[in-house]
């Protein structure tokens, strides 16, 4: 044998994983452990859609990693496979954090006619033309309902900023011959029902259902059963899978933390060339993951909310030092001129600095002016190399 092959062929003998794409997020099992009473609700509100009928729209919450995703595409794929050949059902799925196909109002009805099988140009249609499109696309397909699944369906409101879109879409139905539309909406932001046009809201709402968090066991199990048939039998010393389990069950029970916590921290252990994995490697896995989250969070905020950030960073660099609403306001106008956008007023910014605060990216700490009013204090909450690395990825994504 030649030395390359020992080469190559060790890799494979040092490989830890079975199937790594068990432990991918985007994988979906068929086993759904703790999720029984969720998927049979969703099931029995869509029930009647295998008969043709108008099933209520469902509006599905639950904090990130919690099932909600995994449960509504398995119900929809049973739905699928009963409903074949019987052209009562069709059903589209669409992302909308997806950037270039849910930006815009146009962006997502083109997608939808898409799914649907038609087309339209890039640009340049009236939306109304484009709504009319999509109408009788769908009066032409022979399926007697539609069910439209718009998962993290709070992007939409984010992006297109008013409820117009989601509007219309409720209001389709009236004008529909032959073909219903119902909806099901699920988000991890409860504060965007709040956001809604009441009529909006209680159309979407029409039936609601929470993901609870997992605890720790349960996100156990979960592990247990994806470990086993992602990783080559004995790899995983014990205490790794608990441990994981707890650390994503701190903060709330984040499945997705969970299993991206075992397989980079199997990636980890299997670099070193380690025949096992252990729990030293799970807070190695942890530091990579959240470097990484920010990273990604930074490259998929939309463009206005890049434009602040960009302003913080930039602020921040020049000042070395807490810095103001005001300020960053008044910066972020002058880019906004630059890259040609129109600015936002002050209110929409200091919603989008409470939101980076959530997200971890900035602390806001609110400081009393006296008469002055009330202004926030913003600091960096990320490590300086990250920042460096987020510049960059901004720069590349506002082509400044
Ligand atoms: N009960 C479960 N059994 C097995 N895997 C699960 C379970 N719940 C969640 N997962 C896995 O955890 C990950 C996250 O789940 P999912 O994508 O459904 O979350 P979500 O609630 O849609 O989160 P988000 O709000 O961030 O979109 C996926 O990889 C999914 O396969
Ligand atoms: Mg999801």
């Amino acid at each position: 044998m030649s030395k390359l092959d020992d080469i190559f062929n060790s890799v494979g003998d040092r490989s830890l994983f079975k199937d790594k794409e068990i432990l991918q997020a985007r994988y979906s099992p068929e086993d759904i452990p703790h999720r029984n009473k969720q998927i049979e609700y969703i099931a029995s509100v869509l029930a009647p859609s295998l008969l043709g009928q108008k099933t209520s729209n469902l509006f599905i919450y639950g904090k990130t990693g919690t099932g909600k995703t995994l449960s509504v595409q398995h119900v929809a794929n049973e739905l699928i496979n009963r409903s074949k050949g019987a052209n009562t059902l069709r059903i589209i799925s669409l992302n909308c954090k997806l950037k270039k196909v849910a930006d815009t109002e146009y962006r997502m009805l083109a997608e939808l006619i898409r799914q649907m099988g038609g087309s339209v140009p890039a640009t340049g249609l009236p939306t109304d033309q484009v709504y009319l499109k999509f109408l009788e696309l769908l009066e032409k397909s022979p399926e007697k309902l539609l069910i439209l699944i718009l998962d993290e369906i709070d992007e939409v409101v984010k992006k297109i900023s008013n409820s117009d879109f989601l509007y219309n879409l409720t209001r389709l139905n009236s004008d529909l011959k032959g073909i219903q539309i119902a909806m099901v909406g699920i988000s991890n932001d409860l504060r965007f029902l709040d956001q809604l046009d009441p009529r909006v809201r209680s159309s979407l709402s029409e039936e609601e259902l929470v993901f609870p968090p997992y605890n720790a066991l349960q996100l156990q199990d979960i592990l247990n059963k994806r470990a086993e048939a992602g990783f080559k039998p004995d790899v995983v010393e014990d205490g790794v899978v608990a441990k994981c389990a707890a650390f994503a069950a701190r903060d709330h029970g984040d499945a997705r933390r969970a299993l991206d916590l075992l397989r980079v921290a199997g990636e980890i252990a299997e670099r070193e060339a380690n025949p096992k994995i252990k729990i030293e490697h799970i807070d190695e896995a942890n530091q990579k993951i959240e470097r990484d989250k920010v990273l990604d969070v930074v490259e998929t905020q939309p463009k206005q909310y890049q434009l602040v950030l960009y302003s913080i960073f930039k602020l921040i660099e020049k000042t070395k030092d807490a810095i103001f609403t005001g300020d960053i306001y008044a910066h972020y106008q002058e880019l906004c001129k630059v890259v040609n956008v129109d600015a936002l007023t002050q209110r929409r910014v200091s919603d989008i600095l409470a939101e980076f605060d959530m997200l971890g990216l900035i602390n806001a700490r609110v400081i009393s002016k006296g008469r002055q009013g009330r202004t926030r204090e913003i600091k960096l909450a990320i490590p300086e190399n990250i920042v460096v690395k987020s510049k960059e990825i901004l720069l590349n994504s506002l082509d400044l």
